[in-house]
Formats: structure tokens, C-alpha cells, sequence
């Protein structure tokens, strides 16, 4: 089976699932992208424009995260953006914990179809799933390698779009993603 048709499928699995927290509350928003990226962003959660337009990342964030992309010349179309829970929470809470737990083994097989050489985390929900004691002031930006892929945390859009600083830091981070590429695929 084509990892295309293994990612529909798999949506239609969730759709199907009524335990999963959030179902029947909101519309899922399952990821989109190439099914042979390099790079795959996980965010935290939909928001309202998200959950309207059942699209990750569509809303002010997504802006931010489009005019990043661009910065180093890949179209959205080539990554794969989705988030570690899939339903947009009441007000856009955070995230509960047993929402994450629900979520996650869906994550990780859309991992393990898309197979990227790069998971960028925006935000600290999506980074402490991989890596549970990491601080995002201080790990941001740098690399680590987790089975086939290396993880980058970086500042999640909202959080720049809010603070000058963290414009700063995570369009240096974005700015360094190539080379990091590079040498994960040097080093595979
Ligand atoms: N924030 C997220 O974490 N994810 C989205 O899809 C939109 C905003």
C-alpha cells in the first residue's frame, strides 16, 4: 500500500474512533502535507479557524509558520504539518494529559508512515512528548537524534507572535533547519 492511501486510511480509522477524547466536541484535524516530507512539524492543537476549516496551522500561526517556510524556500505543500492532539480543545485550552495519551499512538503512525528525516516540535506540548525533561527556553533550536530522525523543538508561532524575542530565536532556528537537514541525511 502507497503511503498515501496508508494515511487515509488511518484518518478514516480516527474518524471512526468515538473513545478518543474531543470526539463528537470538535472536527478533527488530521495533518496534511506531502506524504514524503523530509520535515515534519507537530504543533500543540487546533484552534478555531483549524477546527472550522478541519486544516492544521490556518489561522495567525499558520501565517507565521507559512512566512517561516518561506524563509527557506519550502513550500508548505513539501513538509507535513499536524499536531499532537488532533481536536481543537474547549477555548483552546491546553492540552490535557489524557488527551496527549489518546492522540499519540495516532501520531506515531503517521510517523512511521511518512518516515521524515527531521520532526520539528512547535511548542512545548509536542517536544515533551519526545523529550519529557526538556525546558523550551533552553532547548530550542537544538537537535537531537531519536531512532531514524532527529527532533528540533522550537518556539511555537503563538509564542512569537507574542514576544519579539522569540520572533527572533525561532527565525534563527528555522534559519538553521537546512543545514541540520543536510547533516541528518549525511549522517542516516
Ligand atoms: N496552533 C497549533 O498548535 N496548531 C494548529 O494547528 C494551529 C494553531
Amino acid at each position: 500500500m502507497d503511503k498515501k492511501t496508508e494515511l487515509e486510511n488511518l484518518k478514516t480509522e480516527m474518524e471512526k474512533n468515538s473513545a478518543l477524547p474531543l470526539y463528537g466536541k470538535a472536527n478533527l484535524v488530521f495533518g496534511e502535507g506531502s506524504e514524503d516530507a523530509e520535515i515534519l512539524f507537530i504543533g500543540e492543537a487546533p484552534g478555531r479557524r483549524e477546527d472550522e476549516l478541519c486544516r492544521p496551522f490556518v489561522g495567525q500561526s499558520g501565517k507565521l509558520l507559512d512566512k517561516m517556510l518561506a524563509k527557506i524556500n519550502l513550500p508548505r505543500e513539501r513538509v507535513y504539518i499536524t499536531n499532537i492532539v488532533k481536536r481543537r480543545p474547549p477555548e483552546n485550552r491546553d492540552p490535557f494529559s489524557e488527551e496527549i495519551e489518546a492522540y499519540t499512538p495516532y501520531l506515531q503512525r503517521q510517523i512511521d508512515i511518512i518516515k521524515p528525516v527531521m520532526i520539528a516540535t512547535l511548542g512545548r506540548f509536542s517536544m515533551n512528548y519526545f523529550l519529557p525533561d526538556a525546558k523550551i527556553s533552553h532547548d530550542h533550536g537544538k537537535a537531537t537524534r531519536i531512532n531514524s530522525y532527529i527532533l528540533v523543538p522550537l518556539y511555537h508561532p503563538a509564542a512569537a507572535l507574542r514576544s519579539g524575542k522569540m520572533f527572533k530565536e525561532l527565525e534563527k532556528n528555522f534559519l538553521e533547519l537546512p543545514q541540520m537537514l543536510k547533516d541528518a541525511k549525511a549522517h542516516k
